[in-house]
């Protein structure tokens, strides 16, 4: 286990991080899960913030300010839709995590939380898309300092159970 990278299970919106990442749509205007979730506990100028920013291509992601969060920035990431996995959907998420990093990195963020990008409304299967987190976030972290500390964040207990055990494995 990589001291660097943490499971918990909470609601997202609450954490005392630097950036938490949404797992938003290409309109980055908002929409339901943990999308709906950051919006509403940011505050409707969250929505203001990220109208200029003219949406977001799936596998990339955007930053804006934390307004009414306790995280000083949210990271905007598209993850891709899950069409069964013909489609680069695999890529895309990776891209996804590597997008998020380094903008974490190049604001100075000691500490970013992540969500299970694409794995609720857009389907993505839980297994390999927390395969492809652990993936990303290991390489990123062996070589930059920031951040310091990545949270992988479950909303449900049977998740953090199921993402406990892929973890275990994957340090094996
Ligand atoms: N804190 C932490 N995790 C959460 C929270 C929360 N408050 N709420 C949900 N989750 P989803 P997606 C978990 O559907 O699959 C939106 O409408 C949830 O249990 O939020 O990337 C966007 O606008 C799941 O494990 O995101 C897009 O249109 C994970 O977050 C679309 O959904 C991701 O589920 C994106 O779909």
């Amino acid at each position: 286990m990589n001291p660097r990278i943490e499971l918990v299970k909470a609601d997202i919106t609450t954490l005392n991080v630097d950036a938490i990442v949404n797992a938003a749509n290409n309109s980055l205007m908002g929409g339901g899960g943990v999308d709906g979730a950051i919006h509403r506990a940011a505050g409707p100028e969250l929505k203001e913030a990220c109208r200029p920013l003219r949406g977001c291509e799936t596998g990339s992601a955007k930053i804006t300010p934390g307004f009414k969060l306790p995280a000083k920035f949210v990271i905007h990431a598209v993850g891709p839709v899950w069409y069964g996995g013909g489609k680069n959907e695999a890529e895309q998420l990776a891209s996804c995590y590597r997008a998020s990093l380094a903008l974490a990195a190049e604001n100075n963020c000691r500490s970013v939380a992540f969500p299970a990008i694409s794995t609720g409304a857009y389907r993505f299967p839980f297994e390999k898309a927390a395969k492809i987190a652990l993936e990303e976030i290991s390489r990123f972290i062996a070589v930059n300092k920031l951040p310091e500390k990545i949270y992988l964040v479950q909303f449900s207990d049977s998740d953090m159970e199921n993402y406990k055990r892929i973890y275990r494995e994957f340090c094996l």
